[in-house]
């Protein structure tokens, strides 16, 4: 298969381009940031519809995985149609040009932010969608308009729900990198490093068992994979849906620095600090149907081993 890969050069992206460079798959990445070498990579913003469509009309895609757009709630709030622009309209813009070129099937990455706070735990598919923040409900938003994309255009998606990515190439090759960092675990990791003086803790008065914030916490490779079979699912005549994808194994804040600890060897200074704005206490997938639909089965469902890999890249790259 011929696969487009918009977002590749990013985190989640850039695993999934060696997942089916591996599986044996032609890619193309579209990206505004360049690829890795060796991976073919073309310039572009899916802001851009003439550029899109001269792509689409110089190579046939079987597929499109759409990885890019912007992840941080608290700027999302902050600036708002920043967020809007790129995540709603650009898309729009990428699926107008898919239809144009009768481009039929699409992953896309949405995310448990569409949920908002939970009415129960574990969250699965149906519950209701109700996002808090700006990011959350560009996510929603897209997923919406894919519905009506299907049923006008016949536009077929899978919409898979990420709750927290994280750790890095089990081989060592890729990792996580954002500018700036606002995840857990790669700021925790700086912390062992010595590259950062502490980790804050966000709210030490939830109501959890140790008072801070419960998180699934599900392995990049294994996103990756769910990917695969979902655009197998859609290859096969599956129809538009949505898959939550994560371990349903809920660790804390707490809990994830321990196990840091654990990992690295290191001393990791803590500070607490009041609540982040937006952070329900408790967020843990039901990802049932994903194994059930999909047949998807998660290689690294453990924190000990998302934590390894994660510090593996650290250590490779201390010039970050
Ligand atoms: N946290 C800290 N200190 C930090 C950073 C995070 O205590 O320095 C806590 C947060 O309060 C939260 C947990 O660690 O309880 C995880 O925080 P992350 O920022 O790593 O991840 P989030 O759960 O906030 O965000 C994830 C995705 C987002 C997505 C969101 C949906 O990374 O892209 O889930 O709920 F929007």
């Amino acid at each position: 298969m011929k696969y487009l890969v918009v977002g590749g050069s990013g985190y989640i992206g850039s695993h999934m381009v060696k997942h089916l460079l591996r599986a044996g798959h032609e890619v193309v990445v579209a990206d505004t940031a360049a690829a890795d070498p060796g991976i073919e990579w073309v310039e572009l913003d899916i802001a851009n519809a003439h550029a899109l469509d001269t792509l689409f009309g110089d190579c046939h895609f079987d597929a499109v995985f759409h990885f890019a757009s912007f992840i941080q709630v608290g700027e999302s709030v902050s600036d708002p149609g920043k967020y809007y622009q790129n995540n709603v309209a650009a898309t729009l813009t990428l699926l107008n040009a898919m239809v144009r070129a009768g481009i039929r099937h699409l992953i896309f990455s949405s995310t448990a932010a569409v949920y908002g706070d939970p009415q129960y735990v574990p969250i699965d598919e149906q519950h209701p969608k109700a996002p808090i923040n700006p990011y959350g409900r560009s996510k929603w938003m897209v997923e919406q308009i894919l519905q009506d994309f299907d049923r006008a255009y016949g536009l077929k998606s899978v919409c898979l729900r990420y709750f927290n990515a994280a750790g890095a190439d089990p081989d060592g090759l890729l990792g996580e990198c954002h500018e700036p960092e606002t995840h857990l675990i790669p700021l925790i990791l700086q912390a062992a490093a010595g590259r950062r003086e502490a980790i804050t803790v966000f709210g030490h008065d939830y109501d959890t068992p140790d008072g801070s914030c419960i998180r699934d916490y599900v392995h990049v490779a294994d996103l990756a994979s769910a990917h695969e079979l979902a655009v197998e699912y859609l290859s096969k005549g599956g129809t538009t849906t949505a898959f939550n994808l994560g371990n349903g194994l809920g660790f804390s804040v707490q809990q994830v620095i321990d196990t840091a600890r654990d990992v690295t060897g290191r001393q990791i200074n803590v500070v607490e600090a009041a609540r982040r704005d937006g952070d329900p206490a408790r967020l843990v997938a039901d990802a049932t149907r994903a194994r059930l639909v999909l047949g998807w089965q998660p290689r690294f469902d453990s924190l000990e081993q998302i934590v390894r890999h994660a510090w593996e890249w650290e250590l490779q790259y201390p010039w970050r």
